[in-house]
């Protein structure tokens, strides 16, 4: 692929996008069926066949990567590709398409980047709001890279100004700026081990991500979700977690809520690692994935290498923005 220099392998049944996309190369997409356009590219070299119209498509011509097979060893160029474990953020500015509120204090945003096809992602990752005269305020993701509109779930409340500010601004305007994507806590491509989630509160939005992603890439493996929350009405998005659990056969989702036990809200991330490490999982084979503040995130992570776990496995955010001294 030019400029980037990646490569990728891709077999003669699959089409050139979920090839990229094992590799873990993020290229824009939303429709997977050759209609959005995100995903298009020239052909520089080779020969590749239109899935659709099982046409050859000739050098020097536009196509949609979704729509594409290889018919042997082929170059392309497709400006905005990412290779795993890489991201440069820019700014984009983002039309507001939706905000509702979903809880007694988070807020769902959809958000629709005119420039969709410039930004590149993986599952997991998150962005910054830009507003003048504050800090960037972080949120993850909530939605798969292959959608066109991004999701986030922004808890807000009168304590929380900056949270506030941010949805103050989006209701009250029709743009918002944003910085993406950050982050290498993410899936670049669908593991090949069984996954662990671990989530506290709106934490919940990068594991929505990944999950959105990996129900779409075939994924097999095993693949648990433990949520905590403080209290019952906290958990704001529970009834989409249970339905994946109800109809996703790889996943299960166990919800830890301090409510149901007799303790107060600051030992809850003692709860949350005594629930999973109830699991009695062989630590040795898995991947986790963690989303929450740093003190659950710091204590769950020690927890599970003494357990076993190889500290290689565990992926967090955390670790990158709120590293331990
Ligand atoms: S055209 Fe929409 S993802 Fe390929």
């Amino acid at each position: 692929m030019q400029p980037s220099g990646l490569m990728f392998r891709a077999s003669e049944s699959e089409d050139l996008l979920s090839a990229a996309a094992r590799s873990g190369i993020a290229v824009p997409s939303a429709c997977r069926n050759g209609v959005c356009e995100l995903c298009e590219a020239i052909l520089k070299h080779g020969q590749a066949l239109n899935t659709r119209s099982q046409q050859p498509i000739s050098e020097a011509r536009h196509l949609m990567l979704c729509r594409t097979r290889a018919l042997g060893h082929l170059e392309l160029e497709i400006e905005t590709v990412m290779a795993a474990g890489e991201y440069t953020a820019r700014k984009f500015q983002a039309n507001v398409v939706d905000v509702r509120s979903i809880s007694h204090d988070v807020f769902r945003v959809e958000l629709l980047l005119p420039r969709r096809r410039e930004l590149s992602f993986h599952a997991g990752q998150y962005l910054s709001v830009i507003l003048p005269d504050t800090d960037p305020c972080y949120f993850s993701i909530a939605s798969s890279p292959l959608e066109q509109n991004l999701e986030l779930h922004i808890q807000a409340s009168p304590e929380w100004v900056s949270a506030q500010k941010v949805i103050d601004a989006i209701k009250s305007g029709s743009s918002v700026t944003l910085e993406v994507p950050h982050g290498r806590a993410c899936l670049a491509s669908a593991p090949a081990k069984p996954l662990l989630m671990v989530a506290a509160g709106t934490g919940f939005a990068q594991m929505k991500s990944m999950v959105d992603y990996l129900q779409t890439t075939g994924f097999e493996q095993p693949l648990r979700l433990f949520w905590g929350v403080r209290r019952h009405e906290d958990m704001y998005l529970r009834s989409l977690a249970q339905q994946w659990h109800e109809q996703w056969p790889p996943f299960s989702f166990l919800p830890v809520v301090g409510d149901d036990e007799d303790n107060d809200w600051s030992g809850h991330h003692d709860q949350l690692v005594r629930a999973v490490l109830a699991t009695g999982q062989d630590w040795q084979g898995i991947q986790v994935m963690a989303s929450g503040s740093p003190v659950m995130v710091y204590t769950l992570m020690d927890a599970l290498v003494e357990a076993g776990l190889p500290p290689s496995a565990f992926f967090s955010d955390v670790l990158e923005y709120a590293p331990r001294k």
